[in-house]
């Protein structure tokens, strides 16, 4: 055996139910998942079949109403508010399909607004680091307005990333962009991940996308099994 990996995150028996007006519908039904350090997962799954109910709860911005969620060996439902917001803003970076950047600041400052959350100061020289290995290092004064789709969800990318995070989170990041800016931003996130020995979860749609990473689940009738 050789050195034991870190488990990144830990799902056992996760059960998520919505109350839809008088009836119950259970999203999630009983899965077990676990991703350990530098582990790239991709999820696919029908649309409602869940992928972003499970990314939440992945996240601890939802918990569930049966089973475990551990992040980094801590139980997310131990934690109460504000520290399991703190706990996620420390550990775990995201990134969504619609970029979700603020238009009223620069790529830099969007960047840099991790910092301000966490309470961690961020140095010029490191945006300028990460924003040149992920090819935008010439676009840090720009607004989003002023970004092409692609662009944008690079500058989300350094965003997730710019805290090291343990894990990146990923929700269909490249479903609003065409094919040759979905393969590059593809490719950048999941080497930029490598590079960090930084776990990614990628719920994806997309058959390029998912072989970029190290493994592969489908989210089928509220389980997760092998695709
Ligand atoms: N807050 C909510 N309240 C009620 N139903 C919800 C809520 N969020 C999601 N759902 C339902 O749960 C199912 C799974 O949603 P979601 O996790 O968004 O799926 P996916 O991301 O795979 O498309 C869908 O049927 C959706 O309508
Ligand atoms: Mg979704």
């Amino acid at each position: 055996m050789g050195e034991s990996l870190q488990t990144v995150l830990r799902m056992r028996g996760v059960e998520r139910t919505y109350h839809d007006g008088n009836q119950d519908v259970r999203v999630l039904d009983d899965v077990d998942v676990e991703v350990n350090s530098g582990e790239r997962l991709a999820i696919t799954g029908e649309s409602g079949s869940g992928k972003s109910t499970l990314l939440h709860l992945a996240a601890g911005m939802d918990l569930p109403d049966a089973g475990v969620v551990e992040l980094l060996g801590q139980e997310v439902n131990r934690l109460a508010e504000p520290e399991r917001t703190r706990f996620r803003a420390r550990n775990i970076g995201l990134v969504f399909q619609d970029y979700n950047l603020v238009e009223s600041l620069t790529a830099a400052e969007n960047i840099e607004l991790v910092g301000w959350l966490t309470g961690t100061r961020t140095s010029a020289a490191a945006i300028e680091r990460l924003a040149g290995e992920l090819g935008i290092a010439e676009l840090l004064g720009r607004r989003p307005d002023q970004l092409s789709g692609g662009q944008q969800q690079r500058v989300a990318i350094a965003r997730a990333l710019i805290h090291q995070p343990s894990l990146v989170l990923a929700d269909e990041p490249t479903g609003s962009l065409d094919q040759a800016s979905a393969e590059q931003v593809m490719q950048v996130l999941a080497e930029s991940v490598r590079a960090r020995d930084c776990a990614l979860v990628l719920v994806t749609h997309s058959e390029t996308a998912a072989a970029r990473c190290d493994r592969r689940v489908s989210l089928v009738a509220g389980k997760l099994e092998a695709a």
